[in-house]
């Protein structure tokens, strides 16, 4: 059998020297998973591995994958051949925590405009300034560099993402930097999703002509992305509470901060009436994190044909949205990978139907048990007519209630102070040694449910004034119960008496 291989293998290089023809080899990837659906079997195969914390991917429709890593470094691989080619490195990047190099996309006609763009935060008199630049690709290298626009930066919440539109206009969803004034103000450029004609000017047909502002009312969005129906979606971190997938129209007020998901307190409705705002697809509480997100068109996994994927990085997972024919309502959600790969930062669709993802397990926020050898990495899925004895299987989403202490803690506190109540050196104070753990209950209670002012290091702990008296109760004697001696139970009166 393996003779007549060989000699078949032989037989057929031999027959297309002859015939002049190049031969193509079919790249050998190291595959680490298979993922059965209903009726199609997936491969999941890792692509390119050591890297570090690759935020964007895109393809350029001439067989490429772009890379766009956090601290600035910019790579193309050929997707045929697997080769990977660093093309730059932008030399004046600011990175730390969440900004960095944040927003790549490749201009729809690459072919004849070979452009690059990018959004990127940097340091410039003493300030932080979050610039959307444009470079040519030429002769392997990226050149030429124009700013095309320049907005306010900031520690955290810097968005972002780029997309064109099937009208050919720039789109980039840009975070409030932390600034709640910046959202709802018009004239602020943050916290808004922008449209720009590709040379960095305002279009004509913008709801204000005179401005780059699309849509508003934004927090920290981070992925966008445009379906093959040309509607534009986003997903979005939200605070303690409701992260969001929205559908983005013309001029629309999404409410941040006036409203967090969707519209279910008074003053939110109030708040709706009198701004006239949009509400999330949907939104997830407790938060998953939502990061990149690619619209699935392709016939090649039927299953998924008309779905939004959504990496994230707190669930650690991707998450399988399918919408409506109309592509205005989510009607399904599964989960797949959770917690087998890490955290997952971004997600393209290729022209086969592939599908490429990049995890993020090197990045300010490392979870336990990660990173794992290799990463960060990108990995391929797609079909495949192998088998496996235990293959992965996506599961529905329950959105139901949770109710122990630790499992409440995870949700609600873990993403911060850790599964271990340990923190993060200088960002999130450890729970182990705090003295309000142990201290007076009153003031613990206090600082649950208010939250807490912005530090000097620009942190802040959101208020958890939503969660009900058990809940809240819960997590404080778990916390208490873990990392202290303290026996005193709080019970769920106490909590009132304390709001
Ligand atoms: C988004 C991040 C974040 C989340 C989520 C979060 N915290 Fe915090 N927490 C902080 C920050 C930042 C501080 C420090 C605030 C300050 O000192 O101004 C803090 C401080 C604290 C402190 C005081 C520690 C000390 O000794 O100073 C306690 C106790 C605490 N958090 C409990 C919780 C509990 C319980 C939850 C879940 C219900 C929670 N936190 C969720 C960010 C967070």
């Amino acid at each position: 059998m393996e003779i007549n291989r060989v000699i078949l293998g032989f037989l057929l290089v031999g027959l297309c020297q002859l015939a002049g023809c190049r031969q193509e080899k079919e790249l050998q990837l190291d595959r680490l998973d298979m993922v059965y659906l209903s009726a199609s079997h997936l491969k999941v195969e890792v692509l390119a591995s050591g890297l570090e914390v690759p935020w964007d991917l895109e393809v350029d429709g001439l067989g490429n994958l772009w890379i766009a890593e956090q601290k600035g470094k910019v790579s193309q691989m050929n997707l045929k051949s697997g080769s990977l080619k660093h093309l730059l490195t932008l030399p004046d990047v600011w990175q730390e925590r969440t900004s960095g190099l944040l927003g790549m996309t490749v201009h729809p006609d690459f072919r004849e405009f070979p452009y690059i763009y990018l959004n990127y935060t940097l340091k410039k008199d003493r300030g932080i300034i979050s610039r959307l630049i444009r470079y040519a690709y030429q002769n392997d290298t990226l050149i030429q560099p124009i700013v095309l626009l320049e907005i306010e930066g900031g520690t955290s919440h810097n968005g972002s993402r780029l997309d064109f539109g099937p009208d050919n206009k720039l789109y980039w969803a840009t975070g409030d930097v932390h600034d709640f004034s910046n959202a709802q103000n018009p004239r602020s450029l943050n916290g808004k999703i922008l449209r720009l004609n590709e040379d960095g000017s305002i279009p004509k047909d913008n709801p204000d002509p005179e401005s780059y502002v699309w849509a508003m009312g934004f927090r920290n969005m981070q992925g966008l992305v445009f379906s093959s129906h040309g509607m534009l979606y986003t997903s979005e971190h939200g605070d303690a509470i409701e992260d969001e997938v929205n559908l983005i129209r013309k001029g629309g007020n999404y409410g941040w901060p006036g409203i967090e998901g969707q519209e279910d307190l008074d003053e939110e409705r109030d708040f709706a009436r009198i701004h006239n705002t949009v509400e999330p697809l949907r939104s997830w509480t407790p938060v998953i994190a939502p990061a990149g997100l690619t619209y699935y068109g392709n016939k090649a996994i039927p299953e998924w044909t008309n779905s939004l994927l959504l990496t994230t990085l707190k669930g650690k997972s991707l998450r399988i949205l399918s919408l409506n024919a109309k592509g205005d309502d989510v009607i399904s959600e599964e989960i797949l990978f959770e917690n087998r790969y890490g955290r997952l930062r971004d997600i393209v669709t290729g022209s086969e139907g592939e599908i490429y993802l990049s995890t993020s397990n090197l990045d300010w926020n490392p979870q336990p048990g990660f990173p794992l050898d290799g990463d960060d990495k990108i990995l391929k899925i797609s079909r495949s007519d192998e088998t496996s004895m235990s293959p992965l299987s996506p599961v529905k989403a329950q959105q139901g209630s949770i109710v122990t202490g630790s499992e409440l803690y995870l949700s609600y506190c873990a993403s911060c102070h850790k599964e271990d109540g340990s923190g993060i050196p200088e960002v999130f104070p450890s729970l182990k040694d705090s003295r309000l753990v142990t201290g007076d209950p009153p003031a613990l209670v206090g600082l649950v449910l208010k939250g807490t002012e912005p530090s000097g290091s620009g942190q802040q702990m959101p208020g958890f004034a939503f969660l009900d008296n058990s809940q809240v109760a819960e997590i404080l004697n778990y916390i208490r119960g873990e990392w202290t001696e303290n026996t005193q139970r709080i019970d769920p009166d106490f909590i009132e008496q304390n709001r």
